[in-house]
């Protein structure tokens, strides 16, 4: 049987390693996909330090996956090889099922591909995927540019276009990471008033050329105070790693104003009084289905939305990882499988 590199993570908290590994099989009702670029998600520290339960090791992670179809298992239809798709986290959900419709995608009874995490991801040069999971890429987007918008990407504008905002109003997104420099940019292109929020003025000018409409900078400005004094936000996109992050942001909401929480934080305290008093809400919100990440990829087409990304080859998986966890990147970090 042929082999393919990957890199995996042979125990939770261990490092990477860069192995040799068979070529996956496609299955009966699987798909065999030539990865060509997969971005590096913060996310991805939840295989990497075993942060969910029943994580199986060696895993291969990686879930912003862009390449073509490769082979498809028996029983597949409506997919040629050489035809490119990408796949994010929902390897599986079959997003028609009762509790995906109810968007309860962890109980979809056929989600036993949970790219990355409970099925090998996309840091590897071959991966498997349900055909349920797969978008079809448009021609105007390169691969490498195409892979992050099939999490950062979708989750982000899959969020915001469900909030309720409207067009004209005004919506803050806290974290200029692999996330917010999307959510920034689909913010602005969806008519809003966008204001990007971090830490330090290096990000200013960056945040404004992507659509920010204000800047507010977390070490100097109190970020609750600075959104009241623009009228409150009405929806805050939180996509920061840190829930005093999210605390400290929470003052600037606008009556009936929402937190949507992106960012992967374990609790998160809420001043309660004021939201019962001003009727506001904080409302997590999980990326999407593989239809989400089709109308994402069209929109990003249509919008011109890009994501800004620092392209590694595979084999430097270390140094890609450590500078998006060390948030050096600008914005994206990206591998990809050219050798
Ligand atoms: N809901 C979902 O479906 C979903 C999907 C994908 C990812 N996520 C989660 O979303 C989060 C962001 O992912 P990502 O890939 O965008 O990560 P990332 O590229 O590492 O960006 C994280 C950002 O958070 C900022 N940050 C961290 N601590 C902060 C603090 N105390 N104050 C202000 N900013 C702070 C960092 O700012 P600096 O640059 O200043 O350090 C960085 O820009 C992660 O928790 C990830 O697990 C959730
Ligand atoms: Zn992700």
């Amino acid at each position: 049987m042929p082999g393919m590199r990957a890199v995996q993570v042979p125990r939770a908290g261990g490092p990477f390693e860069i192995v040799e590994r068979p070529m996956p099989e496609p299955g009966a009702g699987l798909i065999r996909i030539k990865v060509q670029a997969c971005g590096v998600c913060h996310s991805d520290s939840v295989t990497k330090d075993g942060l969910f339960p029943g994580i199986q090791y060696p895993r291969v992670p990686g879930h912003e996956v862009v390449g073509t179809v490769d082979q498809p298992g028996a029983g597949v239809s409506g997919w040629t090889p050489g035809e490119r798709v990408g796949v994010g986290w929902n390897g599986g959900y079959c997003g028609h099922c009762n509790s995906c419709r109810r968007g309860d995608f962890f109980a979809c009874e056929t989600a036993t591909y949970v790219t990355g995490l409970t099925s090998d991801g996309g840091y590897a040069e071959y991966m498997l995927a349900r055909p349920e999971a797969l978008a079809r890429v448009p021609a105007e987007l390169a691969s490498a540019d195409a892979a992050p918008l099939m999490c950062a990407g979708v989750t982000t504008f899959n969020c915001l276009r469900n909030t309720g905002a409207r067009a004209g109003e005004t919506v803050a997104v806290l974290g200029l990471g692999g996330l917010g420099h999307l959510g920034v940019q689909y913010a602005a292109k969806m008519g809003f008033k966008t204001v990007a929020i971090a830490r330090g003025q290096d990000k200013e000018a960056l945040a404004k050329t992507l659509g920010a409409w204000r800047y507010i900078d977390t070490l100097t400005q109190d970020p609750a105070a600075e959104l009241l004094k623009l009228g409150g936000a009405k929806v805050i996109l939180a996509t920061v790693t840190a829930a005093d992050a999210m605390a400290a942001v929470l003052g600037g909401l606008a009556v009936n104003g929402t937190l949507m929480i992106v960012g992967a934080v374990p609790t998160l305290q809420v001043p309660a009084l004021q939201m019962l008093l001003q009727q506001q809400s904080v409302k997590g919100w999980y990326s999407g289905i593989s239809i989400d990440s089709q109308d994402t990829l069209e929109f990003s087409v249509l919008s011109g939305v890009r994501s800004m990304n620092e392209v590694f080859p595979l084999e430097k998986v270390n140094e890609a990882y450590e500078r998006m966890m060390n948030g050096k990147a600008r914005f994206r970090v990206v591998l990809t499988m050219e050798s």
